[in-house]
């Protein structure tokens, strides 16, 4: 089993800027809608990141790890030493950045997520509502996923999809479907800790352990 069945989930979410999914996947802990979760840490390698601000406000641990040059692996090797230093089950990238070594990922395989700003494996990468704009989809949405090695390619957990209507630009879209990703993020972190717990069978390869 993944997580232990007689513990709690700690959870340490990774931010780089305005920290909105941290702070949803926070509230919907604290409102319960996350069974078996506390979130143990919040993590930044931007110091002036407005979203550790509100991680204070709600009572959370933070800590700023810059990258202040180093490779990416040093980069990483500092921050997987905190995430074990705090004892982290579960990691939440949310808005974070950065690409992660392979190191990182073989440390918490298959306890690492992230959520995209499309229905993947569309519009992977940077500027996804703009890539959905260019391409004249009728709907995009999000997606939270397993991190490995590829660029949002792991394996999908759960998607939401939502309308693009004329007229929208990338800021009207991006907003609609951030309301939808704040949604999103808390039910599939749900859902993999009741995998994780053993509470719910593997299906296909969503699972990937
Ligand atoms: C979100 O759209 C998320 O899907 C993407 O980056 C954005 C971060 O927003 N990875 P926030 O920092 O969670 O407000």
């Amino acid at each position: 089993m993944l997580f232990n069945s007689d513990e709690v989930v700690r959870l340490g979410i990774l931010i780089s800027g305005r920290g909105s999914n941290m702070v949803a996947l926070a509230d919907a802990v604290s409102a319960g809608r996350v069974a078996h979760a506390e979130v143990a840490l919040v993590v930044s390698d931007q110091a002036d990141a407005a979203g550790l601000d509100r991680a204070r406000e709600r009572g959370l641990k933070t800590i700023v790890i810059e990258r202040r040059g180093r490779s990416r692996e040093d980069h990483d090797r500092e921050i997987v030493a905190a995430l074990h230093e705090n004892r982290i089950d579960l990691v939440c990238l949310a808005g974070y950045m950065r690409l992660l070594s392979t190191e990182f990922v073989d440390e918490f395989r298959g306890r690492i997520l992230n959520i995209h700003p499309s229905l993947l494996p569309a519009f992977p990468g940077l500027h996804p509502h703009k890539q959905a704009l260019d391409a004249g989809v009728a709907s995009s949405g999000c997606t939270v996923h397993f991190v490995d090695e590829t660029l949002d390619g792991g394996p999908i957990i759960l998607q939401r999809t939502v309308a693009v209507l004329p007229g929208d630009t990338e800021d009207s879209l991006a907003a609609r479907i951030l309301e939808k990703e704040h949604e999103l993020y808390a039910e599939a972190v749900a859902k993999v800790i009741q995998w994780g717990r053993g509470e719910e069978g593997k299906r296909g390869k969503m699972f990937p352990l």
